[in-house]
């Protein structure tokens, strides 16, 4: 077995230039080639990154392609993967993962029957804040976990994204797009979701984009743009969700868990990063001690710096196959992310509580021994 696999990616966009940037980081991942059904988006990265452009049939062909990086929109994310599986290829692909679960059982199966491993975005959950509050909820800092708070409220893409129009369409919004990263961090702590209620809204029957060649172009939104839910975790923790594009202010923060003993904030799960704190009763205390490398800021957007370790997902998959273990951001794990932001659009749609089918088991937690050993 080698120990570096090849990476061909499919699809160029926006995100591709921080998979390629931070691919870097990682020892047991490299990039060998780069597809887009737009040819000039791949030659862009191409040149960029001194990998070859090809079309996405030929990158499927290489020989020297183990991993398909599928970086396409949501809505082409099912096909892209099949055809990367039916290709004999190992996959990671985006968030979300598939559209409905019953695409995420096909490609399970699919991956399966190949013997291939299949893997999905979101990987933030695996960054050093959110790794020391899985630390801390497996050591029992704040007991039980009764309740809890989640909310990722803001104003919508279309202000800074120069093709935002897949955010607005099935497989988009807030719950789709947002959602994946709230909700693998809740499981990752929490466990699987047993059922959920919710309700929704949309705000704006179309929005304007604010940036790029297109600007000032009104694109249409299909997607509810507000949604409000309740989750319901196998544990017994009840969870409040809320995940809106039609806010303009807010003063909530990203998480919060409600134990019998304590309190414990963590920080927003969009990111690797961040404050973790800690309450005993009421009185805050001091964290334990916490080395991890994915709390570095090593990145910056628009608010400063931050901890920005994309692509650590695709590597700790890489390093799995290789050595024979199983991947944290796994199918399973992802198809139940799936499974529960559907039953909470579904929720939403018929007024009525929803029963999550699947299960998932948490993915082995990532402390900083765990964390080094995937870096270059
Ligand atoms: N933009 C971000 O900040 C961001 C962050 C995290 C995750 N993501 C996720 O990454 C994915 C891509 O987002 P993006 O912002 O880069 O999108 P994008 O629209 O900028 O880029 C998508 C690219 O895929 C190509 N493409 C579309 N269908 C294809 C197909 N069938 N075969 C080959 N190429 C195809 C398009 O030509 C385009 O170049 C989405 O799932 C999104 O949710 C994006």
């Amino acid at each position: 077995m080698k120990d570096v696999l090849g990476i061909g990616l499919i699809g160029c966009g926006v995100i591709s230039k921080a998979y390629l940037e931070r691919a870097r980081t990682f020892s047991p991942i490299s990039f060998v080639a780069v597809a887009d059904r737009d040819e000039t988006a791949a030659r862009r990265q191409a040149d960029a990154f001194g990998v070859e452009a090809m079309s996405p049939a030929a990158l499927l062909a290489r020989e020297d392609v183990d991993i398909v990086l599928n970086l396409t929109p949501p809505a082409a994310h099912a096909a892209v993967s099949t055809a990367a599986l039916e290709a004999g290829k190992h996959v990671y692909s985006e968030k979300p993962f598939v559209l409905d679960p019953a695409a995420g059982r096909g490609l399970l199966d699919l991956a399966a029957s190949k013997g291939l491993r299949l893997g999905s975005a979101p990987d933030t959950f695996l960054g050093g804040s959110h790794q020391l509050a899985r630390h801390l909820v497996d050591a029992g800092a704040i007991g039980r976990i009764v309740s809890g708070t989640c909310f990722v409220m803001n104003h919508g893409m279309e202000h800074w994204h120069p093709s935002p129009d897949f955010f607005y369409r099935p497989g988009g919004g807030p719950l789709f797009d947002l959602g994946p990263y709230y909700l693998a961090n809740l499981v990752q702590l929490l466990g699987p979701v047993r059922r959920v209620s919710a309700l929704s809204a949309t705000a704006h029957p179309t929005r304007r984009i604010g940036v790029g060649p297109r600007i000032g172009e009104d694109i249409p939104v299909d997607v509810p743009t507000t949604v409000q839910a309740l989750l319901g975790f196998a544990s017994g923790t009840s969870i409040l969700f809320a995940a809106s594009w039609d806010v303009w202010q807010h003063d909530l923060a990203p998480m919060a868990l409600y134990g019998e003993t304590g309190t414990l904030h963590v920080p927003d799960p969009n990111f690797f990063g961040g404050t973790v704190r800690l309450t005993q009763g009421s009185e805050e205390v001091a964290l334990p001690d916490w080395d991890h490398p994915f709390l570095r800021n090593n990145s910056r957007n628009s608010k400063g710096p931050v901890a920005d370790f994309r692509a650590a997902g695709l590597a700790d998959m890489a390093q799995a196959i290789i050595e024979g273990r199983s991947h944290r951001c796994s199918d399973a794990f992802a198809l139940h992310v799936i499974d529960v932001l559907c039953a909470i659009d579904r929720a939403a749609r018929e007024d009525t509580v929803v029963q999550v089918a699947s299960g998932a088991d948490r993915p082995e937690a990532l402390d900083g021994h765990a964390a080094r050993a995937l870096m270059v």
